[in-house]
């Protein structure tokens, strides 16, 4: 007898296969047993009728939650069923029987369920977002495959800050002081001018003293760089991505959005080229709706979700003043006060999830602005030298992917769109 993943059920109608899983739950009422099963690709519910099998029926009652078990059945067309099959059960053989669960059907507070974030990744709508998380950064990588970008992976222990010293986590490297790698960009620089066009996936770290719903302190970046790419060609790549992203996950995860009972048709609305306002236009949209900004600050989770709320697509805020950016980006030769960066905010209220710029290609004007972010001019010693030996024009961004994955899924909070978050009061488990 074939074994046969649940989420391919649908296609052995009327045979006879093997599951192997766990037991999500049971019901019985009178003389039918509900066995609901679950193997990580789904959940499948199994109708054992008394008078039909009632040995099984007998043997199957004191089966516990998130007992293992292997299952043999007949498959079944369902239309009711959100699988459009069901089970009728031939035998099931208990691997080992679990103790009571803590984890039951009835509403647990985030604590404990973040306390048993282990187990808690066991329940259908954590699985389908670990799917679809899974889903996107398959598709970040074929995307940039099949656009000649070679991965170069960036370290994790680096001797120096890329997105400013307040956010560093500090760590002893043989009586060396280094830190946990912010950002892969400034490698992602050394190996584009290497390959030409290059991009890193990987966890990064923020020491971050925000509790938001958007911050975690370690989180996975995709970072992407290429060499004679100006400003334009940087957003135009990062649009193609963010809609192939929509669009992967929206055909191939169709089951586990409708589960997560997302609103498809917000996703099914993202289209290309996506909007773009300069930070100015967008200061003038805040006031003009209302919102006290004044010119000079970052904007907050609020503003954000004002703006993008205008939109149906992820949308591009331009050319913010090169104070409140990074040390690293391009000035913008007709206003030298703004940069030649952009953030990508996602709709819905989901706020910044790419951020990305033109890079300082002139060694004498990256010498000065590392000097001016009091950077230590030692650390950055090769990074200049990409601007002694061959400079070009390049430029780069990175996009969250637990942000990216919240907003695709509709999820509340980041913690939910990783296995195991690390915010700001957790590491445990
Ligand atoms: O805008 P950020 O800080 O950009 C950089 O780090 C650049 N060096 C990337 C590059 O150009 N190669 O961060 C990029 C993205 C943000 O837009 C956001 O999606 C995510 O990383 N991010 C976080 N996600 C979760 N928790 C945090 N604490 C995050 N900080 C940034």
């Amino acid at each position: 007898m074939d074994w046969v993943l649940i989420k391919n059920l649908k296609h052995h109608v009327g045979k006879e296969v093997e599951i192997r899983g766990w037991l999500y739950n049971q019901r019985a009422t009178g003389k039918i047993r509900f066995l609901i099963l679950r193997d990580g690709t789904g959940t499948v519910q199994c109708v054992l009728v008394k008078d039909e099998n009632t040995d099984l029926f007998n043997n199957t009652g004191d089966i516990t939650q998130e007992s293992s078990l292997i299952l043999t059945g007949t498959v079944r067309e369902e239309p009711r069923s959100p699988l459009g099959v069901e089970i009728t059960p031939l035998s099931v053989k208990i691997l080992a029987k679990a103790e009571p669960y803590p984890i039951t059907l009835k509403e647990h507070g985030v604590d404990f369920l973040s306390e048993n974030r282990h187990l808690w990744i066991r329940t259908p709508r954590q699985s389908a977002i670990l799917r679809i998380r899974s889903t996107v950064q398959r598709a970040c990588r074929d995307f940039f495959h099949s656009r000649d970008f070679v991965l170069a992976d960036s370290p994790i222990i680096t001797p120096a800050a890329c997105e400013g010293t307040s956010t560093l986590f500090e760590i002893n490297y043989h009586d060396e002081k280094a830190f946990l790698s912010q950002s892969g960009q400034l490698y992602n620089e050394a190996t584009a001018m290497a390959l030409g066009r290059v991009y890193c996936f990987g966890p990064t770290f923020r020491a971050e003293k925000s509790k938001t719903r958007r911050h975690l302190m370690e989180f996975w970046m995709l970072e992407a760089e290429a060499a004679f790419f100006d400003f334009e060609d940087n957003m135009k790549l990062q649009e193609e991505l963010v809609h192939h992203l929509a669009r992967t996950v929206l055909s191939e995860n169709r089951d586990d959005l409708k589960l997560l009972k997302r609103d498809v048709e917000k996703l099914e609305a993202v289209s290309l080229p996506f909007p773009r306002l300069s930070y100015t236009e967008a200061v003038k949209l805040l006031n003009d709706l209302g919102h006290p900004f004044e010119w000079g600050n970052d904007f907050g989770a609020p503003d954000e979700t004002a703006i993008s709320d205008k939109f149906q697509s992820p949308v591009f805020i331009h050319r913010y003043p090169a104070r409140i950016k990074a040390f690293y980006m391009e000035p913008d030769p007709e206003n030298p006060d703004v940069i030649l960066g952009a953030d990508m905010l996602a709709p819905e209220g989901y706020g910044e999830i790419i951020g990305g710029s033109q890079r300082i290609s002139d060694p004498t004007l990256l010498r000065q602005k590392i000097a001016e972010h009091h950077l230590p001019l030692e650390s950055f010693q090769w990074y200049l030298d990409l601007r002694r030996f061959g400079t070009v024009p390049h430029s780069g961004f990175g996009l969250g992917i637990e942000r990216t994955v919240s907003w695709l899924c509709g999820i509340e909070h980041v913690r939910e769109a990783i296995p195991f978050p690390r915010t700001l009061y957790r590491m445990y488990p």
